[in-house]
């Protein structure tokens, strides 16, 4: 329950949506998120524990937030999830939890995180094809990924999106076999505009395959794609409907039409840094409080001050643009 002020920021934009990483560790490699070898991750000691995850949330949602996305790295390498989730449900004022993931280990953890009351689920699937999977991703497991989304049906979860990242001379060809998966199995379907937060720096304007474009291609196969209704003005995502009225796809376009003006998301990492934005350079220690005695009170007065110190917009297409230290698996996504 909300007893306290919002955590509102200086241009008014409130925040009710908290993206908490769980691991920074992976099972594959994806250029556009980690290196291919020599990762070096957090050890251990320095991961928030469970209890160190829900006293953050608990003290998130008396402020106000209602949405948790457990994120990674990948969430599914963490032991005991189905644990963290049941425990999140109990929170007071969380109506939404959901999770990111790879799906290489869903098919073994479905039923698992079903009957911890997980129902909503982000898959990332950016190519049906196994050599294309080993590119992206530098490692095998196209097969196991499928089979994680097939299990996910089958144990009845009800909100499941596929999301495919989006880069030119890469995943052109990728487009009309995933909006064709995707519309064979009732299964929504994103396409998100490559971001720079690869840890290998080879983002580039120019690599960036935007939704306009993939939008013409969908459109000249499917038909005039139709506006959906959205739900929730925060989202990042714009939905449309196949002209024959079946099916959704989406568009994440953060490059091309950024929407930082709804931004309503906090993040903290899997070492417990917050973060008031995918692209800001600061960061507030949460772990530190969290393992010194702090009161609530006082992590309170850092997540407020993480907020207040949000950035208007990211500002990748400015001059000043600084790209963040941490890769997108060190944030979280
Ligand atoms: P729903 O809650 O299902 O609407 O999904 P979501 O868009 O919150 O979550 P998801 O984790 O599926 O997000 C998909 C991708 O969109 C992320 O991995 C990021 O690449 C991108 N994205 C999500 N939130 C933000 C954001 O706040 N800023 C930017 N720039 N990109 C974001
Ligand atoms: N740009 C855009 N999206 C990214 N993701 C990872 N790295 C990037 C990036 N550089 C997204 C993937 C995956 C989610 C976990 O994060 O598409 O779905
Ligand atoms: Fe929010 Fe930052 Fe994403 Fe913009 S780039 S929507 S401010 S997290």
């Amino acid at each position: 329950m909300q007893r306290r002020p919002s955590l509102t920021d200086s241009l008014g934009r409130i925040h009710t949506n908290l993206r908490m990483s769980v691991t920074d560790r992976c099972n594959i490699r994806c250029f556009y998120c980690m290196p291919e070898e020599n990762v070096e991750f957090k050890p251990r000691d320095e991961i928030l524990t469970f209890e160190e995850l829900i006293r953050f949330a608990r003290i998130t949602s008396e402020l106000g937030v209602n949405k948790i996305r457990l994120t990674g790295g990948e969430p599914l390498l963490r032991k005991d999830l189905p644990q963290l989730i049941r425990e999140l449900h109990k929170l007071n004022g969380i109506t939404d939890i959901a999770l990111t993931t790879n799906a290489v280990l869903l098919a073994d953890q479905a039923e698992a995180l079903k009957q911890a009351g997980l129902d909503r689920i982000n898959i990332s699937l950016d190519t049906l094809n196994d050599e294309t999977f080993f590119r992206l991703s530098r490692r095998r497991g196209i097969d196991k990924v499928l089979e994680g989304i097939q299990a996910a049906q089958e144990v009845g979860m009800r909100r499941i999106r596929l999301n495919a990242i989006a880069i030119r001379g890469l995943t052109e060809t990728e487009i009309l076999p995933l909006a064709h998966f995707a519309l064979e199995r009732s299964l929504e379907l994103r396409f998100i505009e490559f971001m720079p937060l690869d840890a290998d720096d080879n983002w580039g304007s120019q690599a960036v395959l935007t939704g306009q474009e993939i939008r013409q291609v969908l459109e000249k196969e499917f038909g005039t794609l139709l506006a959906a209704e959205r739900p929730d003005a925060s989202q990042p995502a714009v939905d449309f409907k196949f002209a024959s009225g079946e099916g959704r796809i989406g568009f994440i376009n953060p490059v091309s039409e950024p929407f930082c003006d709804s931004c309503n998301r906090l993040r903290i990492t899997a070492e417990g840094k917050v973060r008031n934005c995918l692209f800001s350079i600061a960061e507030w220690d949460a772990r530190q409080m969290l393992r010194d005695g702090s009161c609530d009170a006082q992590l309170e007065q850092l997540i407020r001050d993480c907020v207040a110190n949000k950035k208007p917009a990211h500002g990748i297409d400015t001059p000043d643009f600084e790209k963040p230290k941490r890769a997108m698996y060190q944030i979280g996504g």
